[in-house]
């Protein structure tokens, strides 16, 4: 899809369709052009309703008003009902007048790129879409100064942060026979070289020498051997430094613990905070952001076996910690305490983030749609929230507490690999990990448990059904925030 930005009014602009936004509470207004017709269609205008109507050559999209938020869902719900029409090209008002800011141009294109995605690598048939120009007409938005320079920019941010959700996406709903560690970590080389990022990947035999016995004990009962991956985007003189730890379990059986077979089904999604640790890097990249990121990965296979590791193990983590396994389904968090401990000691950050599809209990606890930020810092944490919601993703805090802490305690080791109450298990996921931030990392770390929004099997909003890219806009608009806060 390739987008232009003209100042020619929209009529004098040439294209097969023209999208025209409907907010609400104008629909009765005699500038709406096709009004009879619409009515005969009986299209409300509501937010996400589309209506083609096609000998107009026109598609119409309701919008409750105008925000980045409601434009974002409504052109990507726009551009699903284009699908499998032969329409080329589309032309498009910007909308701007409304809002006084590119924000809501940048949500425009995201929605294009993010409602046109389609994962179709198993289909024999590919689903078709035609659509290959789009002209946005920033002809309403003479009434301010024209800042072409700034709508390029916001449109071209819009670009790169669909594309590396979409990257991400792509990578969530592969399946585990197609991308297991290994593949993770050639997929991480391929961003590398394309993206000029530093890479370095450990094997079993580095793993064991960097003293990572929590992550191998998960990943021994697998024939696909673990790896884990740092990528580094390492501007000249960079105003910060963010560490992203992501969990990467290619695929998550339960282990020992096995899970019920409902319960295993989508769990190729478990990789989930990995992808989108490569999708943050490539946005990065791309953005050309003047800060140091460094994304870390733990990718490993957690199955079943003569060799797996087992409830009652006791295990010992990278900085010495003893941890008595009693759930080998509570997997993820063993690979994320090594992962943050090397991360830790390889780089001194600025600000530390894990991203994971933890537990189920973030997903019963806030709904299928929102993810749940932990960590000591409120001000990180507000931050967080703030940033998720200017890329139109859900996020709300979850409080650590020091009685869910006590839950974690262990007869025979440190601390257990599970906590001995069944209320609070997002929190008490997050309060393991703590476990495994130095002291002088507290303030610094943020966990982000994606266990809901990761992967939804049903369209929501922006997102198809399948891998949403959960993460990836929020924490690049963080990483962007960094910058704008510094050169206030
Ligand atoms: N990968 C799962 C968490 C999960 C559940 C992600 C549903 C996405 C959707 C994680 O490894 C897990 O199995 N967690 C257990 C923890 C329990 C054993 C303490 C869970 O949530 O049940
Ligand atoms: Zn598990
Ligand atoms: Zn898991």
């Amino acid at each position: 899809m390739n987008f232009e930005l003209t100042i020619n009014p929209i009529d004098k602009t040439e294209a097969q369709l023209e999208i025209i936004l409907v907010v609400d509470k104008d629909f009765d207004h005699r500038f709406v052009k096709d009004k009879e017709l619409l009515e005969k269609a009986s299209f409300k205008a509501e937010q996400d309703e589309t209506c083609l109507l096609i000998e107009r050559d026109r598609l119409y999209i309701g919008m409750e008003s105008i925000s980045s938020e409601n434009m974002r869902t409504a052109i990507a719900s726009g551009i699903r009902r284009v699908k499998s029409t032969p329409y080329k090209s589309i032309k498009i008002a910007s909308y701007m007048n409304h809002q006084k800011c590119t924000a809501v141009i940048r949500a425009m294109v995201e929605g294009f790129i993010l409602g046109a995605y389609n994962f179709d690598r198993y289909k024999s048939k590919k689903s078709e879409l035609n659509i290959e120009d789009i002209v946005i007409s920033l002809e309403d938005y003479r009434e301010f100064e024209l800042d072409i320079k700034a709508c390029a920019i916001a449109l071209e941010k819009g670009q790169i942060s669909a594309e590396a959700t979409n990257f991400t996406r792509d990578i969530v709903n592969t399946t585990p026979d197609d991308c297991y560690p290994k593949i993770m970590a050639d997929i991480a080389k391929k961003l590398a070289k394309s993206n000029n990022l530093e890479c370095h990947i450990l094997k079993p035999k580095e793993l064991k020498k960097e003293k990572m016995e929590t992550l191998l004990a998960v990943a021994r009962a697998s024939r696909h051997k673990p790896r884990v991956i740092h990528l580094a985007h390492k501007p000249k003189n960079p105003i910060a430094t963010v560490s992203l730890i992501g969990k990467g379990l290619t695929y998550d059986s339960g282990g020992l613990s096995l899970k019920p077979s409902d319960f295993m089904v989508t769990m190729k999604s478990d990789k989930s905070g990995a992808s989108t640790v490569l999708g943050i890097m490539k946005a990065v990249s791309e953005l050309n952001l003047p800060i140091e990121v460094h994304g870390f990965v733990g990718a490993v296979e957690n199955m079943i076996g003569g060799d797996a590791y087992k409830p009652d193990d006791v295990l010992v983590a990278k900085n010495g910690k003893t941890i008595e396994v009693r759930n080998t389904d509570a997997e993820g968090r063993l690979v994320l305490a090594d992962t943050l401990c090397y991360a830790q000691q390889e780089v001194k950050a600025d600000y530390i983030f894990d991203l994971a599809t933890l537990t189920g209990a973030s997903v019963v606890g806030v709904g299928q749609y929102t993810s749940s930020i932990m960590g000591f810092s409120d001000e990180v944490k507000e931050k967080v929230l703030k940033y998720a919601k200017s890329a139109g993703e859900f996020a709300t805090k979850l409080d650590f507490n020091r009685y869910l802490q006590k839950t974690l305690k262990s007869q025979i080791a440190d601390i257990c690999n599970i906590s001995n109450t069944r209320y609070g298990g997002a929190v008490t996921a997050g309060l393991f990990l703590s476990e495994f931030i130095d002291d002088e990392h507290k303030d610094k770390w943020v966990h982000i448990d994606i266990a809901g929004p990761a992967f939804v099997e049903h369209s929501w909003g922006e997102n198809p059904s399948g891998a949403s890219g959960a993460g990836v806009r929020m924490m690049t608009r963080f990483i962007e925030g960094i910058v704008r806060e510094n050169s206030k």
